[in-house]
């Protein structure tokens, strides 16, 4: 018996990040953070001086490097250990959204990470979070959602998480951004951003994380 997956994925500030995890934990499933992974490409990138125009040596380091994620605890995120080293917040900064989503346009870096990506797949199932799990990593997911919501509220649930950080932001910049990245996320040739045909569009604008949880958990219900 094939061991099922539940895709979510759509664009930052979405809520998908924290929906695929409250879902994870209520399953009892796995959990993939997709996105991790290409920050933390991004982020050895520049830590080692790889150009972030240079295809081939990026797909290098995205072979070679080693990322852990450790268990979260309390509700706070995963700790996650790149190379050896805890990455703390760097992980999460915009700056390294920035950085992840320049590396994640080349093809031969989004290959080179499949296969990490699909070590995640164990039993008793699995929830990935990203960009293309739906229509790449896991195209026979059970179920397949795509999380959307307008760029003014994914910039206000954005400027929320970064400052209770304590990070230095504001929200005009951040919608900058986040237009920007939405921008260079669906227009690049390799996998860009876009729902799965089979895929269940969700507008989580006017939802809580909790009743988006329960309305794919019930959608996920019907089909086991
Ligand atoms: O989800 P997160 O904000 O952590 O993702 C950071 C960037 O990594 C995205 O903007 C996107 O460019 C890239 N990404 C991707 N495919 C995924 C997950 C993330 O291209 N499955």
């Amino acid at each position: 018996m094939s061991i099922p997956v539940v895709t979510i994925d759509g664009p930052g500030g979405s809520g998908k990040g924290t929906v695929s995890q409250r879902l994870a934990a209520r399953l009892g499933w796995h959990y993939l953070d997709s996105g991790a992974l290409y920050r933390a490409v991004g982020l050895s990138a520049r830590n080692k001086g790889v150009s972030l125009d240079d295809p081939a040596a990026l797909a290098g380091l995205a072979q070679a490097v080693d990322i852990r994620f450790q268990p979260a605890a309390d509700g706070r995120p995963a700790p996650v250990w790149v190379d050896g080293q805890d990455v703390g917040d760097a992980l999460r900064t915009e700056e390294t959204g920035h950085l992840a989503s320049r590396v994640a346009q080349f093809a031969a870096v989004r290959t080179a990470l499949l296969d990490k990506q699909r070590h995640f797949l164990q039993v008793p199932g699995l929830v990935a979070d990203g960009r293309d799990m739906g229509t790449t990593v896991f195209p026979d997911a059970l179920l397949k959602v795509f999380l959307t919501a307008s760029p003014e509220v994914r910039a206000e649930r954005r400027y929320k998480q970064l400052k209770e950080k304590g990070l230095d932001v504001t929200l005009l910049r951040l919608l900058g951004e986040i237009r920007e990245r939405d921008a260079r996320d669906a227009a690049r040739q390799a996998s860009p951003l876009r729902p799965a045909t089979d895929a269940e569009i969700l507008d989580t604008s006017r939802l809580s994380i909790d009743e988006a949880v329960d309305v794919i958990f019930q959608r996920l219900q019907q089909r086991l």
